[in-house]
């Protein structure tokens, strides 16, 4: 039993975790009606397309969304409708997926990274005045692994110096800061429904505003190809530059079918987040992050945690998490660096980017680690086999240093899952 499932014991969880992505009767249902129709793609304008933008809007509680085709190129429309590109600076956590830094690249226009909060690891409000020039068009927050941003003092500090805000807010469908959704926060917010995200339909993304102007520019125009506002479609007559940024009905179809369960789900992992809370504060090195008080709810899309090596007779993170992951629990590393070291910035010299001093990035880079949040979908029962591992693995912690295991082969939950598959 006390013997680690890395040396041959026996893993404390051998069920399977709830399958992620997972698709049911209405999800087929829903697809079965694009398909007896003639409407597939195409121009983007169909009706689930025109449902969903207006389900997943009221979701937010704001006026109008446009679905795209990601949550990337979601960013980067809504920067161009602000009119902003080469010359202009946008602010940008050190620590988030690169695609948010890549929407700003994509505009031409230059990063600056600002580091984030310890508490949250959401954007540091703190250290944003210092990082303002007159350049400055647009900061962009990120609801890290759900967490809202403090987005009161964010906000004033942006109408103080007339800077657009976006929420990214791909990690954080149904969040909810003092009272108000994510997405309804700011100028205008991104989600993306990429297939790990809590709300997805393989690829996706939306732009939600109660701004309908800005949401009509991406939806009729920015999205497709630079077409018509007015004219709705107007075929072959460009007004402007633009992308073909389109979903799909197909997509449609199965983002409306998962935003039925949407709520039940962040209810169970909330539930399930409680627990856990209350196992793993009982165990030495390793550390939650609580939801700060202006977080109605955390959307946990990520559960995120501190490890803290020196309590667990220093070893290696990603030995920590290989030995975990033998015993059945899905964990990964976090972003494995500030975005500001990433080689693309050695290979592109070209890209335009400056960075304030970051550390809190970078110990998390570090540091931090995470469970996936199908994981917390499971039976609750789950998360105290999840607490008793990380236990059995501390009081055998010492065994640990002789496994031989590279950082880099937990970064990322995709490589993970792929391992999982092929052991
Ligand atoms: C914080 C963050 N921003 C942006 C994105 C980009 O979304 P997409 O993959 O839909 O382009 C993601 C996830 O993929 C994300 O996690």
């Amino acid at each position: 039993m006390d013997k680690l499932a890395i040396y041959g014991g026996t893993p404390l969880i051998t069920e399977q975790w709830p399958k992620w992505p997972f698709a049911g009767d209405r999800e087929r249902e829903l697809i079965e009606e694009v398909l007896s129709g003639d409407m597939w793609g195409g121009t983007g304008l169909g009706p689930k397309i025109a449902a969903f933008n207006e389900k997943f809007a009221h979701y937010c509680d704001v006026g109008y969304g446009a679905a795209v085709a990601n949550g990337t190129v979601s960013m980067e429309l809504c920067l161009v409708a602000w009119g902003i590109g080469p010359g202009d600076e946008v602010i940008v956590p050190a620590s988030t997926f690169m695609a948010t830094a890549i929407a700003v690249h994509n505009v031409g226009a230059t990063v600056v990274y600002v580091d984030i909060d310890p508490k949250t690891l959401n954007i540091d409000n703190a250290k944003i005045a210092d990082a303002i020039t007159e350049r400055t068009k647009a900061i962009i927050p990120v609801h890290m692994g759900g967490h809202p941003c403090d987005m009161d003092p964010l906000m004033e500090i942006a109408k103080k110096h007339g800077i657009k805000v976006l929420e990214d807010a791909a990690q954080a469908h149904g969040a909810i800061y003092k009272g108000r959704k994510a997405g309804s926060l700011a100028d205008a917010a991104s989600f993306s429904f990429q297939q790990s995200k809590n709300l997805q339909s393989g690829e996706g993304g939306m732009v939600v505003s109660d701004n309908k102007e800005l949401i009509d520019l991406i939806h009729y125009s920015l999205g497709k190809f630079g077409r018509g506002i007015r004219e709705k479609y107007s075929g072959h007559i460009h007004y402007r530059f633009g992308w073909n940024a389109c979903y799909t009905e197909i997509q449609a179809a199965i983002a409306l079918a998962q935003l039925e369960r949407l709520e039940e789900q962040t209810e169970k992992r909330t539930a399930n987040v409680k627990k856990l809370y209350a196992l793993l504060d009982d165990i030495d090195g390793i550390e939650t992050f609580k939801w700060q008080p202006y977080c109605d709810r955390h959307a946990h899309h990520l559960f995120l945690l501190n490890f803290k090596s020196e309590q667990f007779e220093n070893v290696k993170r990603a030995q920590f998490l290989a030995a975990l992951n033998k015993e059945g629990v899905l964990a990964s590393s976090f972003y494995p660096m500030a975005l500001y070291d990433q080689p693309l910035y050695q290979s592109d010299k070209n890209l335009s980017m400056r960075k304030r001093a970051c550390p809190v990035a970078e110990k998390a880079s570090r540091d931090v680690i995470f469970l996936e949040q199908n994981v917390l979908l499971a039976d609750g029962r789950q998360m105290e086999r999840i607490a008793d591992a990380v236990r059995k693995i501390r009081k055998n912690a010492k065994q640990l240093h002789r496994i031989d295991i590279d950082e880099s082969e937990f970064v990322g939950s995709s490589v993970l899952k792929k391992a999982r598959r092929s052991s």
